[in-house]
């Protein structure tokens, strides 16, 4: 805990909503009046609920973010919100120390840090964004504040409501909705506070070991002899690959769980074919059903009255893919049931995972894009109730890759669900990954798309990626290889791109190009075993795999707005050239002993697209050997050693079957290989932190950092051996 401060009161403010502010939230400009003293309760320690007053506490809805929290009455708030009410709707403004840098607030384009930005919490269909779109596909009402001397706070605006975070002087919520609590989690560190956050809103589940190998994706890969193909080429070019997608082509006239008779007539052969490859598939299914009789989702949706309603009680229409459609009503428990019951067949086929796509939810014939803020949902009453799309429209994705999430567990309960979802809210991390939407083949994107991983997740989720290559446009061999070079080290790693653009294969650009591809995939399949024991403590803690640079020292203040290079866990730096030409700018670099790995993880031959990766003094960096995809993944076969000034370097390992849930019954083994280094001499101990599964032992190559030169000895570990003879 930090020592206790004297509560920072902000300055009297309720002038500062201009109306600019108000009118991007399309409210009139009013006069505003500041509330008295809110009203604090403890949820654990550092973290404190503010109300309004006992009115807003009495009325207010329950949370749509967070799990289930057990108030105490002893709060001892060190950061204040002052609370306003602006039109009937609500404000929320928390003054910060000088010299205070903000991050967070979701998925967003543009630099790390985000001081002076706002951002509108409003799911929106962004295609082809930039820094002008006020808002993207998901909403993650929550900013993370860190402090000159390091310590850090964040702030949940506790609402689902279209909701502004202004950042331009100090942090500011103003909801276009009823009065929202406010939740602040004061911690010693940023990583503290995102552990504070994971006990909020929950942590995303471990996810099976192949949704971690490299994604390859288009829109769209057809006929189904065409997905073969694709298959076939990654094998026979040595290019590691987990997972081939099927986009909306594969559907029988873009309608949900179905398959196209012509194009993909046997979907239980294809699967088989794939399978034989060692591919898994994952198939898109959108929200948007076909209204039509004799379809049958259709027809049994409207058995179980299962569709989004307008205001005067007529199931709401509107247009996407398949032409006029309806959607289901996720805020619904029967809803969600029966649409996690369509799943049983549908994954009988033989996929493996689900893309959930167009969920903010999009819709084409309107100006808004989506549906009518007046729509009628029928939510359960844990959710809150019937209401207005107004106060559902931010969840509705979250609640649909929910729905998937639990009718695929349903359908198999034992493999771990892999769902994929372009529409999410805060806390929507514990149902799906996501990808950061149609983005663009510029460089502006290809160095964007790294802080906006990286705020996703200090905003809670862990698991995200770009369109490596970018979705709309051509870009080119030099902006794709560069892209893959460091996507593919990202948590979700995944090439695709749009209908009718060109090919964008690591084949697609020629050989050198390819070349490239080829280090980045089996860097990371080398890196697995350190990837996988990352997403493992994303899955236990909330950390997320990458982290912004200066978590390596939070009160080093040269690390703050840096996005050019980031964290693979505490102890691998990884520094991303995100500009046209070899350049070699080199970003400030936290303090420590860091030894260049780069070659030891993407190979021998100097390649300037691809990241350069730096390894802490005091750790040590399991690499596995380069496999065509993760069933065939080793254990590590090399260590790479860089001790600390006492000779001493550790990390840990996590190991499980991969798939199923087996490691809930202790069947995983938590290692930490301890290396010490004493002279000549080295000692390797493995020691079992956690699970039934024995300490990790080994063999194949340990490569010592120490020193001016590098030593390679071939070893065994746990072990002892001589660098000189
Ligand atoms: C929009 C998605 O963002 C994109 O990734 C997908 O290819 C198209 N929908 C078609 O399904």
């Amino acid at each position: 805990m930090p020592a206790r401060r004297r509560p920072a009161r902000p300055r009297p403010s309720p002038a500062r909503l201009t109306g600019c502010l108000l009118l991007l939230l399309g409210l009139p400009s009013l006069a505003v009046g500041a509330a008295p003293e809110p009203l604090a309760e403890s949820l654990g320690t550092g973290i404190v609920r503010f109300h309004a007053d006992a009115a807003a506490r009495d009325a207010a809805a329950p949370s749509l973010s967070m799990v289930a929290v057990l108030p105490s009455p002893d709060a001892a708030p060190t950061v204040l919100p002052e609370f306003y009410r602006v039109a009937g709707r609500a404000a929320a403004r928390i003054a910060i120390p000088e010299g205070t840098d903000l991050y967070g607030t979701g998925e967003v384009f543009g630099p790390l840090r985000r001081n002076g930005t706002r951002t509108v919490c409003w799911n929106h269909d962004a295609y082809a964004y930039g820094g002008d779109t006020p808002h993207l596909y998901q909403s993650h009402p929550w900013v993370l504040a860190v402090r000159p001397d390091g310590t850090a706070f964040g702030v949940l605006a506790d609402t689902s409501w279209r909701t502004l975070i202004d950042l331009t002087s100090g942090i500011l919520f103003v909801a276009n909705g009823p009065r929202f609590p406010v939740v602040v989690v004061d911690r010693e560190s940023p990583q503290a506070v995102l552990r504070g956050l994971a006990e909020l809103c929950g942590t995303m589940d471990l996810p099976p070991l192949w949704s971690l190998g490299y994604h390859q994706c288009r829109y769209s890969y057809t006929p189904d002899d065409r997905v073969r193909e694709i298959a076939r080429e990654f094998r026979a070019r040595d290019l590691p690959c987990d997972v081939v997608w099927l986009d909306i082509d594969y559907l029988d006239g873009n309608r949900s769980f179905t398959f196209d008779p012509v194009a993909f007539p046997d979907p239980a052969r294809l699967d088989a074919d794939l399978d034989a490859l060692g591919f898994r598939t994952i198939a898109i299914i959108d929200p948007g059903i076909k209204l039509e009789e004799g379809y049958a989702v259709f027809d049994s949706g409207e058995t179980v009255d299962a569709w989004v309603r307008t205001y005067d009680g007529a199931p709401y229409v509107g247009r996407v893919w398949p032409g006029d459609c309806v959607w289901p009503d996720f805020t619904n428990r029967r809803v969600r049931a029966w649409w996690g019951g369509l799943y049983a067949d549908f994954l009988a086929t033989g996929i493996d995972g689900v893309w959930n796509d167009m969920n903010e939810p999009a819709v084409f014939n309107v100006d808004s894009k989506t549906m009518p803020e007046d729509n009628v949902h029928r939510a359960d009453e844990e959710l809150g109730g019937t209401g207005p799309h107004a106060r559902y429209h931010n969840a509705y994705g979250m609640l649909m890759a929910r729905a998937t999430r639990e009718g695929m567990l349903a359908a198999r309960p034992d493999r771990r669900p892999f769902v994929l979802t372009r529409a999410n809210f805060l806390g929507g991390h514990r149902y799906a990954a996501t990808w950061t939407g149609d983005n663009v083949a510029s460089w502006r994107h290809l160095d964007a798309s790294l802080a906006m991983v990286l705020n996703l997740g200090l905003s809670g989720q862990p698991f995200a990626g770009p369109d490596i290559g970018g979705f709309e446009g051509k870009g080119d061999g030099a902006l794709y290889a560069r892209w893959m070079g460091f996507g593919a080290l990202l948590p979700f790693a995944r090439g695709h791109t749009g209908k009718g653009n060109i090919d964008k294969e690591p084949w697609a650009f020629g050989p050198e190009v390819e070349a490239t591809c080829r280090r980045a995939l089996q860097g990371r399949m080398r890196l697995m075993p350190h990837l996988y024991t990352l997403m493992r403590e994303a899955a236990t803690t909330g950390l997320p795999a990458w982290r912004p640079l200066f978590f390596a020292d939070p009160a080093d203040p040269r690390l703050r707005d840096v996005d050019d290079a980031a964290l693979i866990g505490d102890d691998l730096m990884v520094v991303v050239d995100t500009s046209p030409g070899a350049g070699d700018a080199v970003p400030a670099l936290p303090a420590g002993d860091w030894r260049e790995v780069t070659r030891h993880v993407f190979g021998d031959v100097a390649d300037p697209d691809l990241p350069r990766l730096y390894l802490r003094d005091g750790a040590v960096l399991a690499l596995a050997a380069p496999a065509a995809h993760t069933d065939a993944a080793a254990a590590p076969v090399t260590l790479l050693v860089n001790p600390d000034r006492q000779g001493r370097a550790s990390c840990a390992v996590y190991r499980d079957g991969g798939e199923g849930f087996a490691y809930r019954d202790g069947e995983f083994g938590l290692s930490r290989i301890t290396a010490v280094v004493r002279g000549p001499h080295v000692d390797l101990s493995c020691r079992a932190l956690e699970g039934d599964w024995a300490a990790l032992s080994g063999a194949g190559s340990v490569v010592l950092l120490a020193g001016d030169a590098e030593a390679t000895v071939d070893a065994s570990w746990p072990g002892s051996f001589d660098l000189q003879p």
